[in-house]
């Protein structure tokens, strides 16, 4: 079982994910709970260098295809043989959000990013992905909350607030085109509220 969780900067993706471990085990469920970017230890490297504020110089095709590198990477050593073996895998942030983030940076160049993905992931499509939905402003007041120091900031928190609500329309956009695999989770809700939706929408596959 293959599970994605997307969203802006800020929807609670994390909290979720711990949240969503947690009720899993309880049913004896073990899952591989992963990321990307650096969910390996290339993956990581990799990571760094996309988040780094002092690397204002990347050029929007480097960070595309760092993205796809460390995606190659993390596919064929982390998902692809976990889901080969019978586990479940949940995934922070999967191809869509190169569909969405590169597809706002990168505008004209949507086969392109495509192809990207399809190539890296190995033709691996998540069975479910949960769109944790909320509008930029609250996303990013809820960075502002955890990192109250501007030094902590990475790059992408700084991108301003059109920025990110052009991400959160490319989401939406996104998960109407794929209803098949999409829920679309109010994040505006409390953290157990939006606990309770995610179990609802896996309980007919446990
Ligand atoms: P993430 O680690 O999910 O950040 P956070 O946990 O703070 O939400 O993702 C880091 C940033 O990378 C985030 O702004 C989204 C961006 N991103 C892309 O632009 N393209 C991609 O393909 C991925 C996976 C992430």
């Amino acid at each position: 079982m293959f599970i994605t969780f997307e969203g802006i900067d800020g929807c609670g993706k994390s909290t979720q994910i711990t949240i969503f471990e947690a009720i899993l085990k309880d049913k004896g469920i073990s899952p591989v709970i992963t990321l990307e970017p650096g969910g390996t230890r290339i993956g990581e490297a990799i990571r760094k260098i996309l988040l780094d504020v002092n690397n204002t110089q990347l050029a929007p095709l480097t960070e595309l295809f760092l993205y796809e590198a460390d995606r190659a990477q993390h596919v064929s050593e982390v998902v692809q043989p976990a889901l080969e073996a019978g586990k479940w895998v949940i995934c922070d942030r999967y191809y869509d959000a190169t569909t969405v983030y590169q597809g706002v940076v990168l505008p004209g160049r949507e086969g392109l990013i495509e192809q990207l993905n399809m190539e890296a992931s190995s033709h691996i499509i998540p069975e479910v992905t949960f769109l944790l939905d909320c509008p930029a402003e609250i996303g990013l007041a809820r960075i502002e909350g955890r990192r109250r120091d501007e030094r902590e900031k990475d790059r992408f928190d700084r991108k301003t607030l059109d920025f990110h609500t052009k991400i959160r329309y490319g989401y939406l956009a996104l998960a109407s085109k794929h209803r098949e695999r999409f829920t679309i989770i109010d994040a505006t809700l409390s953290r157990e509220q939006v606990a309770i939706k995610i179990g609802e929408a896996i309980a007919s596959y446990l």
